[in-house]
């Protein structure tokens, strides 16, 4: 995916952490959605909706943009400006407490989110199974620390993410959460490869939580933490 033609829409009032467009591209480019005209895919934890708009573009599917922290009524505004207010639909809810159509997406997209809600065993089968087709795709891209440091993120990151440090975890870590169901046919997680670049991008917006971020880039960041790719294929 050439992510070029979505650097007008990437800047300070849009970017909420490392460069989800390319975060989103690395995921697309290794495992391609193919969907269906009428398929619907739900970008949960979707911010400002940056990968809403190109999930939207890069599929042409309908895209449910559902976010807690920032409203529908927002969201709507900016998709409606960026000209894809027919096609991306915003809600505001928690990820806990979803009240979508049973089987409903035929995918699930969620960059840098992902974290923040489901680190606990059984969250897949119970908040995220029930609303996916048969046959469906998830792909997930959050941060979280390397494999050589799994079950250490709390001692190694609280300088830099305090009370946070917990939700990240290893790519290993995440494959065990996902765990397993009669309806699940593969979980695949990895370390992505676009981690320098897109903080890189994050820092250069120099919005004040990226300049607070990048204190902490040499000593806990790279050393320590990655960005986990999480592919789940339904049977
Ligand atoms: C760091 S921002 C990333 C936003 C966007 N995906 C991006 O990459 O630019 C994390 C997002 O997770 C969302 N989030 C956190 N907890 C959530 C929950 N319980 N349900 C739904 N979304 C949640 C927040 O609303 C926030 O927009």
């Amino acid at each position: 995916m050439d992510i070029s033609s979505y650097k007008p829409y990437l800047s300070q009032e849009t970017m909420m952490g490392p460069n989800s467009v390319r975060i989103l591209a690395e995921l697309f480019d290794k495992h391609p959605l193919q969907p269906a005209a009428d398929d619907l895919i739900l970008d949960l934890g979707c911010g400002t909706g940056l990968t809403s708009l190109v999930i939207a573009k890069e599929t042409g599917a309908k895209v449910y943009a559902n976010d807690l922290w920032i409203s529908a009524e927002e969201n709507g505004k900016r998709f409606a400006q960026w000209g894809v207010g027919k096609q991306i639909t915003p809600i505001c809810e928690d990820a806990n407490h979803l009240h979508f159509e049973k089987k409903q997406f035929h995918a699930l997209v969620s960059i840098d989110s992902y974290h923040y809600f489901a680190g606990r065993e059984g969250f897949f089968q119970e908040k995220i199974l029930p609303f996916m087709k048969d046959g469906g795709v998830v792909l997930i891209g959050i941060p979280g620390v390397k494999d050589a440091y799994t079950d250490r993120g709390e001692e190694l990151l609280s300088d830099w993410l305090g009370e946070e440090a917990y939700m990240l975890k290893s790519p290993t870590h995440w494959e065990e959460l996902i765990g397993s169901h009669d309806r699940i046919e593969t979980v695949k997680t990895w370390e992505m490869d676009c981690f320098r670049k897109a903080w890189s991008e994050w820092f250069a917006t120099n919005n004040v939580f990226a300049c607070g971020d990048k204190q902490y880039f040499e000593t806990i960041i790279e050393p320590y933490t990655c960005f986990v790719g999480i592919y789940v294929k339904l049977k």
